[in-house]
């Protein structure tokens, strides 16, 4: 039995399963900035990955991966539908989000989350060698870093939280608000987006636990009466910057950016929207937009062209499925009363694509649109910015995604605004060269240098210094 010293828990896994031709299975890795991230890290510390393969009811053994011992966790459809479709995506994530969509409380749904955690945690536990670090991941497994230091109070145990930790008149709304604080403060570390996600987060930890905190430590009581101090602090993800570098460099995804233009009919300017098909990235407010400037002749069709990618996503949540009703009847609609036989007004894609068909459609793109109405980072507009080698192009970007905490040189908006947004769309399209070019050179210059590695290397240090503490605390209490 492999015991690793680096154990990364996530909801996924970090591949995915794919069948060839012939009908063989095999794995792939995952396109995310997490993955590639990770890999160098677990490859030197001969690290395990626990996560979901993706698939209801498949069993599958550990396996060796890329350097990676990866560790299936098994999710039956029932659990599917109550710890990931309901209590994961239908209450954390509209109730992290600013209840943008309604949360929905079911006591079955929380039954199954507490169960499927305990599952993860016990994989995580049989991994782990003595003294190990473990890094769990994410909203879908709060309750991780307590059950794991109960059964192994050897561990260092990091969190990261890659969603908004919500105001707490908006926390104090979830039934089992108490539980949840308790179960991450298992945890040494705990990582958010922004500032502001850890300010709320400490926030709700003074109001239901009464615990003290003083700006990112926060006294948590051990169980024999002494205290000891949790990290709680904002470390801004990334993306792994050069790899959209290399891309944009490469002679035949310009050359198919090119090709991108001509094949929309050489509009004067392309406007990009990149998202997941989420409630929370504001593509209807951003449709909305675009649509009135149409119809107020501020723009028109031949010169203006919105490609708008909404890769599909947890399909079969309700609220996913009516806003995807939604937008493609605000689509057909704008199209229906704009299009011309040569030109469209917006080029709807349900779809995913590879990484290279991305950075062209960026490279083509004279202005990207990230209309968030609240994200915790949103890392296309990083995306856009790292393949922009060009220094042209221009971000448009909500004030409610992290990533406006890092990048003040963007266009910035309020997706409420409609007006505000249709004017900052006017100026994004009608923006002179040099000041694009200033604005771009600031926004890479930030991405450049806090790219993912940056932020695994920062997280993975103060995960160090807590062992080390941690370390010098036991050797206090055996002397004592
Ligand atoms: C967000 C979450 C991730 C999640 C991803 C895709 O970025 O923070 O934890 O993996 O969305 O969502 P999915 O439900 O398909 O995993």
């Amino acid at each position: 039995m492999t015991q690793a010293q680096l154990v990364v828990v996530a909801n996924r896994l970090p591949v995915d399963r794919v069948v060839d031709d012939s009908g063989e299975p095999s794995w792939r890795r995952s396109p995310g900035g997490l993955v590639t991230a990770l890999e160098p890290v677990m490859r030197r510390a001969d690290g395990a990955w626990v996560g979901w393969p993706g698939q209801a009811d498949v069993d599958v053994d550990p396996f060796e991966f890329e350097g990676t011992h990866l560790v299936p966790v098994r999710l039956s459809s029932d659990d599917v539908e109550k710890y990931y479709e309901g209590m994961s995506n239908d209450t954390f994530w509209p109730l992290y989000h600013d209840v943008i969509a309604e949360p929905r409380y079911r006591r079955v749904w929380w039954d199954a989350y507490v169960r499927v955690n305990r599952r993860f945690a016990e994989a995580a536990a049989a991994v782990a060698a003595d003294g190990a670090e473990v890094w769990v991941q994410d909203y879908q497994l709060q309750l991780v870093p307590r059950m794991l230091r109960e059964m192994r109070p050897d561990l260092t145990i990091g969190y990261f939280h890659h969603i908004p930790f919500p105001a707490y008149g908006l926390y104090s709304q979830l039934p089992w608000r108490r539980q949840v604080l308790d179960g991450l403060l298992g945890a040494d570390v705990i990582g958010f987006q922004r500032v502001a996600d850890a300010g709320n987060f400490a926030r709700a930890v003074r109001r239901v636990l009464r615990f003290d905190t003083r700006s990112t430590g926060i006294s948590v009581p051990n169980p024999d009466g002494t205290t000891r101090t949790a990290l709680a602090k904002a470390f801004p993800i990334s993306i792994d910057a050069a790899s959209y570098v290399e891309l944009a460099q490469r002679p035949d995804i310009q050359a198919r950016a090119a090709e991108i233009r001509r094949e929309l009919g050489n509009p004067r300017k392309i406007l990009l929207g990149v998202d997941r098909l989420d409630y929370t990235k504001g593509i209807r407010h951003r449709l909305k937009a675009f649509g009135e400037l149409l119809a107020d002749g501020r723009a028109n069709v031949e010169d203006v062209t919105l490609v708008q990618v909404a890769s599909p996503s947890r399909e079969r949540v309700q609220a996913y499925m009516q806003l995807r009703d939604e937008i493609e009847l605000t689509v057909g609609r704008i199209n229906g009363d704009r299009d011309t036989m040569g030109h469209t007004a917006i080029r709807y894609l349900h779809q995913a694509y590879p990484r290279e068909e991305m950075v062209a459609l960026f490279l083509a793109a004279d202005v990207m649109l990230v209309t968030a109405l609240r994200d915790g980072m949103n890392l296309v507009a990083k995306e856009y910015v790292a393949a922009r080698v060009d220094n042209r192009g221009v971000l448009v970007l909500s004030e409610f995604a992290g990533a406006a905490d890092e990048l003040p040189s963007a266009v910035r908006i309020n997706p409420h605004d409609i007006d505000g947004m249709k004017d900052a769309i006017m100026r994004a399209i009608e923006m002179p060269p040099a000041e694009q070019g200033r604005r771009m050179r600031a926004l890479r210059k930030r991405v450049m240098e806090h790219d993912v590695a940056r932020w695994s290397r920062s997280f993975l240090s103060a995960l160090d210094d807590a062992k080390a503490a941690k370390r010098r605390s036991d050797a206090r209490r055996a002397s004592a």
